[in-house]
């Protein structure tokens, strides 16, 4: 499959490329600069090694920063041994970072490169699938503070985006599966053709060398492309959805992951949330059953888990008015009225959103 290209126009008109073997195409990308700091998560040693090597010889001054794993890149202490590099090494305004690796690695790298001289140029290598179609593009970068999860960062865009699909190959299949549900959510909200695709070939939707997955990477893109170039801040305010759109599932699963110390995936998490919503869509009579029952099948038949433990309900309710889309006591959901038809919901009645979680609970 020849490799596509995706638009986006978000403070910097940038393109995202999908396809596989792209790295040949980073050198075009970063010229002008001198020197180039590649942050990469620590199982990308290998990979980092070799790109700094076809970068040396095209006489770019290379220094590589490998990260803590996962989450604990996203620290103050992590931001600051980078800062101390990218001085050490003379990083001027024309340099540019990369980042390589998952979304903690696009995050931490893209937060780097936004506050180092007030912001130079970071090009963004997700290796993950979730990376690809959520963290990797559209320019939020973020790091965690004893007060929480990404409630440190600032909005800036790439200059381009290489999501090279061989690496979907080295990802272990819970990985691959978790990355999923972030394409799903965007099905359900935006491109119902992405949901047909899964329905009528699962294995070929989590096979990382076939050309389903490139065609549902390509779609879920696209739709994030399309609504960070139309609300890059997430500024829309009232009841209007620009960005926030892509918070569907996600006021409920960011309460599990809380609940969960972080342990679950956060594809999981957000699984459980969407199946949270459709219910309290249900049960509010705006989403028909068959629609809401679309949200369990398609999401079970990837094996990503539709049901949350009982027992919880006030710790996630607590987690829930803490949520970043929380607008004072508000708790802000995105629902569904049918699918590819988002709305915001503010406040639901609490005895409704109870009965949405007694409704996933697995009763034991
Ligand atoms: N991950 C949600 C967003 O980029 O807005």
């Amino acid at each position: 499959m020849p490799d596509q290209v995706i638009q986006v126009s978000a403070e910097l008109n940038y393109e995202v490329v999908i396809g596989r073997g792209l790295m040949g195409r980073l050198p075009l990308l970063i010229s002008g600069a001198t020197r180039v700091a590649i942050i990469h998560a620590p199982t990308l040693q290998a990979q980092a090694q070799a790109l700094s090597q076809s970068l040396n010889d095209q006489n770019f001054e290379v220094t590589l920063i490998a990260l803590p794993d996962a989450e604990a890149a996203k620290s103050a202490s992590v931001v600051e041994t980078c800062w101390t590099v990218l001085g050490v090494q003379g990083f001027t305004r024309s340099d540019v970072v990369v980042g390589l690796g998952g979304g903690a690695t696009t995050d931490l790298a893209g937060f780097v490169a936004s506050t180092w001289l007030r912001g130079i140029k970071v090009i963004q290598v997700p290796t993950t699938l979730l990376a690809m179609v959520d963290a990797g593009v559209g320019g939020k970068t973020g790091i965690n503070t004893d007060a929480g999860k990404n409630l440190v960062g600032a909005f800036h865009s790439p200059s381009g985006v290489l999501c090279d699909l061989e690496f979907l190959t080295s990802l272990n299949n819970e990985d691959l599966v978790a990355g999923m549900a972030e394409v799903v959510k965007v099905g359900f909200t935006s491109d119902p053709e992405i949901l047909k695709i899964i329905q009528s070939d699962v294995s070929g939707a989590i096979d990382p060398t076939g050309a389903v997955i490139q065609e549902l990477v390509r779609r879920a893109v696209q739709v994030k492309a399309d609504v960070v170039s139309a609300d890059f801040k997430e500024s829309r305010n009232g009841q209007a959805l620009g960005r926030e759109v892509l918070n569907y599932g996600h006021t409920f699963g960011h309460a599990v992951e809380r609940e969960e110390n972080y342990r679950w995936r956060h594809g999981a998490a957000i699984s459980v949330g969407m199946c949270f919503v459709a219910e309290l869509a249900r049960q509010s009579g705006r989403l028909s059953d068959q629609d809401a029952d679309l949200h369990f099948s398609i999401l079970e038949g990837l094996g990503l888990p539709t049901t949350y433990a009982s027992g919880h309900w006030e710790d996630l309710f607590e987690a829930m008015h803490m949520d970043k889309k929380a607008r004072g006591s508000v708790i802000r959901f995105v629902v569904l009225e049918g699918i590819g038809r988002p709305v915001a919901w503010d406040g639901p009645d609490p005895a409704l959103l109870a009965a949405a979680y007694d409704a996933i609970s697995r009763h034991q």
